[in-house]
């Protein structure tokens, strides 16, 4: 199976900062690109910041720090992805989006073995295979915030992902990067958003009806089922725009109730109230 050297990743932000991150981490040269220079100097200080924090609890070397920094490259440029042999986009969770970076990604990389992958919870892979002209190697390759410090990854064939991008993406999400590996069927939601995203509606949908308040609620599920943060501290951490995000597409394949986003949800992200990414969400940073 020909080898992942040389890794590009589309989107600086929560998910492609750390995605980046890992790959750097794992030693591979990386190269990752943003819409504009302020995006990108915000996704290279969220790395720094990531790679000292785990310098700080002893998970890496100053040294070893060090050197992953010096394997990224920060470009505003995705022609410069010509020569990657596996490409992760990591932009925000909209269709056209996502549509027009493959498509731009086809035209520019130019390893005839190169896998496309996308970061995505819910948009299905199936449009973004179809967005290039080779859909045998496009896969969705899912990582869990904060990617640092989750072992998970879920893999994502299309109905037209080939055996080998299969399993290329899948030895290097495990021997190169040392995650567990999940498999999932291109269904919105995948496995694990399919589960987590009616528990944090449902959370919201408490607060709004006046049934109890964000710290009880939080504390209730911290304390009671031992989950590390509670459904609303964990929806400020993914960013309510990404939640809202995720329950529409998951809304729009499978038309549920269940998926559908509360008034106070959408009004949130009206507002700017993002949660912990932009200062205020159920609680303020
Ligand atoms: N690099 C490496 N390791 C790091 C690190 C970094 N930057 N930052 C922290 N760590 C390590 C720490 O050393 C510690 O490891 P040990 O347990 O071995 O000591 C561990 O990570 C926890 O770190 P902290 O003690 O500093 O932090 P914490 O205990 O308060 O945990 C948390 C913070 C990891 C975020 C934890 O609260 C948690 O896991 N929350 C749930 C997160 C979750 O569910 N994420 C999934 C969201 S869904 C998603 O991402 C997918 C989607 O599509 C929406």
């Amino acid at each position: 199976m020909p080898g992942i050297e040389r890794v590009g990743v589309v989107g600086a932000g929560l998910m492609g900062s750390g995605i980046a991150e890992v790959h750097a981490k794992a030693g591979l040269d990386v190269t990752v690109t943003e819409v504009s220079q302020p995006a990108l100097d915000a996704g290279r200080a969220r790395i720094e910041k990531s790679l000292q924090r785990g310098v700080k609890h002893n998970k890496i070397s100053e040294a070893d720090a060090s050197a992953a920094l010096a394997r990224l490259t920060f470009t505003t440029d995705l022609e410069s992805f010509a020569d990657r042999d596996l490409v992760v986009e990591a932009i925000l969770e909209q269709e056209q989006a996502k549509l027009d970076v493959f498509a731009r990604l086809d035209k520019i990389v130019t390893s005839e073995h190169a896998i496309f992958a996308s970061n995505t919870s819910s948009i299905p892979i199936m449009k973004l295979g179809m967005a290039t002209q080779r859909p045998a190697q496009v896969v969705g390759i899912h990582f869990f915030n904060p990617v640092p410090v989750l072992p998970l990854v879920e893999l994502v064939p299309s109905l037209l992902t080939g055996e080998e991008t299969i399993a290329r993406a899948d030895a290097h999400a495990t021997g190169t990067l040392h995650k567990t590996v999940i498999r999932s069927q291109d269904r919105a939601g995948f496995i694990v958003n399919s589960l987590l995203v009616p528990y944090l509606l449902s959370a919201i949908r408490m607060i709004e009806s006046g049934f109890a308040s964000a710290e009880d609620i939080d504390r209730g599920m911290e304390l009671g089922t031992a989950h590390p943060m509670g459904p609303l501290r964990l929806s400020d951490l993914i960013g309510l725009d990404t939640v809202k995000a995720i329950a529409d597409s998951m809304y729009t394949e499978f038309k549920e109730p269940l998926y559908s986003s509360p008034p106070l949800l959408l009004r949130m992200v009206d507002a700017g109230l993002l949660g912990k990414k932009s200062g205020r969400g159920f609680y303020s940073y």
